[in-house]
């Protein structure tokens, strides 16, 4: 039987008493001092050894990244920097690991470096603490939704459709891309494909959570959704996780209030659970900051950044009063933005949502009521309104400080003839896509849901700079390694 101790309980254990430790050695000082880490938590175990009573060999055995089985007592600890040691009585080695040849030493590593060897990665304190503070969110998103009587609906991975309408989308067959069938017009004939129709992985679980929805009231979907754009950026992956809740009888001012509580919520729960964690993180956004000028550090350390979005409202604003403050701006009229603001109708770029929420409001912010011609079909058309140029759509995305757009959502078009009429505009097939429009003809009812996208929290909560150091195992244009 495995009797072994997590490190993270030991150190409320009663002390005198015996306990067995497993874990892989971070550092072993004046072959006396095991620094043992298992992953439990963020500290290590100190392992105390006599050396004078063990076997020379052994103890050169106990190399930075070894795997131990120890046994020993748990004693109040003689030095500084903890309050129990365990002294150790018995040592395996479970796992030798050859210090000449094992890419991470007791040093600081750069994430960089870090990324090239993603594999072995989660044995930084870097890593695992961004681990424990993604299961902590992941964990909290289950249970905000639980607690609210959601049910998880798992979409496809493997769909027929495009649910954004961008067409960004990875292809699946199993055709042999030498000598695909053939139609009579020399296209590809995917009826001879392992579906009998050209699919693709999924962009977005929204269409089939709506089918949820308008008969389970509330559902969510939480899963790997795939986009073949590519956007070489620090907030960009081709496979990323999305949490997508859609709700019968919410408007746009529901969706708001819901995706507001649900991440102060989120940030709330971190805070509570992972204290060590974040303690280090945000001491290590703290030591990279050092190397860069003033004007780039920030002002408020991680957790500052947390509570602070937390104590007030989310700014609201539309897309046309967002556009007023920026053709105002004093980067806009100084020709300071690559893309400049000159009309109503242009999509924002993320130097411009950033500008907005950390220069002009200094909080997150929710825009709302996007022209309808830079949003996807679904979203519900507004009411023409007197001093907006043109026609715009309820949808709302909401942008957090040094991310952008963290959220993306809207209330959708629930009137039949108005969305097949948007889908025709937009060359959406509706043919293809008539198991959609059945909830717009068979009971249909106002509703509304937005997509979070899982990464860019973990990297808001974190105080990461890169999406590729939130995944373990980033996939990027020109990249699938591990
Ligand atoms: O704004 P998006 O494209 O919205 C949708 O897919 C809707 N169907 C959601 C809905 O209403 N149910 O994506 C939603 C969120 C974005 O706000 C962003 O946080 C994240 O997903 N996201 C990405 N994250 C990482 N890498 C990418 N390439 C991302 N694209 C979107
Ligand atoms: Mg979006």
């Amino acid at each position: 039987m495995n009797k072994r101790t997590k490190i993270k309980n030991i150190f409320n254990a009663p002390v005198e008493m015996s306990y067995t430790v497993m874990g892989w050695v971070r550092t072993f000082r004046n072959n006396q001092f095991i620094a043992l880490n298992d992953g439990s938590c963020l500290a290590n175990l100190q392992v105390v050894v006599d050396f004078e009573s063990w076997d020379a060999a052994l103890l050169k055995r106990i190399t930075t990244g070894a795997a131990l089985h120890i046994e020993g007592k748990l004693i109040a600890s003689q030095g500084k920097g903890q309050t129990v040691e365990l002294k150790a009585e018995k040592i395996d080695i479970l796992g030798d690991c050859d210090p000449e040849v094992f890419p991470l030493q007791p040093k600081k590593h750069s994430l960089e470096f870090l990324r090239e060897i993603a594999h072995l990665r989660f044995r930084t304190n870097t890593f695992s603490a961004i681990s424990r503070v993604k299961q902590t969110l992941f964990y909290g998103i289950h249970k905000f939704f639980n607690d609210r009587d959601f049910v998880n609906v798992h979409a496809p991975i493997i769909t027929g459709s495009d649910a954004e309408g961008a067409g960004e989308m990875f292809q699946v067959t199993t055709l042999d891309m030498n000598n695909p069938p053939k139609k009579e017009d020399g296209s590809i004939n995917y009826k001879d494909d392992f579906f009998g129709k050209a699919t693709n992985l999924t962009v977005s679980g929204q269409l089939q959570a709506e089918l949820a929805a308008l008969a389970l009231g509330s559902v969510y979907t939480f899963g790997p959704t795939f986009r073949a754009e590519k956007s070489n950026t620090t907030r960009h992956l081709a496979e990323f996780w999305m949490m997508e809740p859609e709700v019968a009888f919410n408007d746009l001012h529901d969706n708001m209030d819901l995706a507001e509580d649900m991440l102060k919520f989120l940030i709330q729960y971190v805070l509570d659970n992972c204290e060590d964690d974040l303690a280090f993180l945000e001491q290590r956004l703290i030591d990279d900051e050092k190397t860069k000028p003033q004007a780039e550090r920030s002002e408020m350390t991680l957790r500052g950044k947390l509570k602070f979005c937390l104590a007030e409202p989310f700014q609201r604003l539309t897309y046309t009063e967002a556009i007023e403050i920026l053709k105002n701006s004093t980067p806009n009229k100084k020709g300071k933005f690559q893309f400049p603001i000159d009309k109503w109708g242009a999509d924002l770029q993320s130097e411009h949502e950033r500008y907005l929420v950390e220069k002009h409001f200094k909080k997150p912010v929710i825009l709302t009521n996007y022209p309808a011609d830079i949003k996807a079909f679904y979203m519900r058309q507004d009411d023409p309104k007197e001093g907006v140029a043109g026609p715009t759509v309820s949808a709302m995305d909401i942008l957090f400080p040094g991310i952008g757009e963290i959220i993306g959502g809207s209330q959708r078009e629930e009137r039949l003839d108005l969305l097949l009429r948007r889908m025709n505009e937009m060359h959406i097939p509706a043919e293809e896509m008539s198991w959609f429009l059945d909830t717009r003809r068979y009971g249909t009812v106002p509703h509304a849901g937005f997509g979070l996208g899982f990464e860019r929290l973990v990297l808001f909560v974190t105080g990461m700079t890169n999406i590729r150091d939130v995944i373990p195992f980033p996939r990027f244009p020109g990249n699938a390694e591990f």
